[in-house]
């Protein structure tokens, strides 16, 4: 299936970032390219992006999109941006930019294992030569742990509950696939607006993928290598993601190390909300480095 990818916010990313024509951008997120695509179109000859992902998938299908000499793909975690740029020689850059979460093309692959309706294996790991997917939490985890997992990173009210029946079911035989953890969670809810198992969901990719601690520590990589004058713009889709990203740009600005450029984040214009609804949730916080 051929997925419509529709970056967000990218003219107010662009705007923010400001390409000069021999810089050096860094998008942290380069998923297919819709940011790096416009950050392209505005560097020269002499300037440079360097695109990371922890998804082959997305590196191979970026690397197609855009066949361009001045992109250095990196595969990795951004959370070892210094270590993957060191390794050219790249010590300090002009931009950097993240875009957080999961691609479409992730979601809306049920081989990934990442949506609630997929019939296949739990999965939902962004780099698939990680060992720990989504089903080791949800068969080999303890009930506590499990319980403080849906509570902390997907502020599920019922975190208890569905630790309690995920136990219960698993004794019996493990909850292989996505759609019948989705549908173990479904029959605690009567009635909610949103599917009942997204909390769930989020808890889990979040646990799988680590990735609250790769964006603090790629939030701390980049203050060092952030020229001066050089601009943070980060894109966040839920409250704990946002929340580190505003608490950072607030540290850092009081320790005299950024300036923030967004007082209140930036949230997508009504015409892209009506174009691309999955843009709803995003926040976007930009700082510059001084
Ligand atoms: C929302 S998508 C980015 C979309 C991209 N801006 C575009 O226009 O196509 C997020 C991407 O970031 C990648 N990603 C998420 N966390 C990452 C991390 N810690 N390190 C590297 N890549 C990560 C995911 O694999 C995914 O491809």
């Amino acid at each position: 299936m051929e997925i419509v990818h529709r970056p967000v916010m990218v003219k107010k990313v662009v705007k923010i970032l400001t390409p000069k024509p021999d810089g050096i951008y860094v998008d942290a997120t380069i998923g297919l390219g819709g940011h790096s695509e416009e950050i392209l179109n505005l560097i020269g000859p002499e300037g440079k992006l360097i695109g990371i992902d922890r998804d082959n998938e997305a590196l191979k299908a970026v690397h197609k999109r855009l066949p361009n000499k001045r992109v250095v793909f990196k595969k990795g975690n951004f959370s070892e941006m210094e270590k993957l740029l060191y390794q050219d020689g790249i010590s300090e850059v002009d931009g950097i930019f993240f875009d957080l979460g999961v691609s479409m093309a992730q979601l809306k692959d049920p081989e990934r294992g990442f949506s609630f309706t997929s019939g296949r294996r739990l999965d939902m790991r962004m780099d698939r030569n990680q060992e720990v997917s989504a089903w080791d939490i949800v068969n080999r985890y303890p009930e506590k742990e499990l319980e403080r997992i849906l509570r902390e990173f997907g502020e599920e009210r019922l975190s208890r509950k569905i630790s309690q029946i995920i136990v219960r079911t698993r004794r019996k035989k493990p909850i292989d696939t996505c759609s019948e953890l989705s549908g173990i969670i479904e029959r605690l809810y009567s009635r909610r607006r949103t599917h009942p198992a997204t909390k769930t969901f989020q808890a889990l990719r979040i646990e799988v993928n680590k990735e609250l601690d790769a964006l603090r520590t790629g939030l701390d990589s980049s203050l060092r290598l952030l020229k001066k004058g050089g601009k943070l713009c980060v894109i966040s889709y839920h409250s704990l993601e946002d929340r580190i990203v505003k608490n950072f740009i607030a540290l850092s600005s009081r320790k005299g190390l950024l300036r923030m450029l967004t007082k209140k984040p930036i949230t997508p214009e009504l015409e892209e909300l009506r174009s691309n609804p999955s843009s709803r949730s995003a926040k976007l916080r930009a700082a510059e480095r001084i």
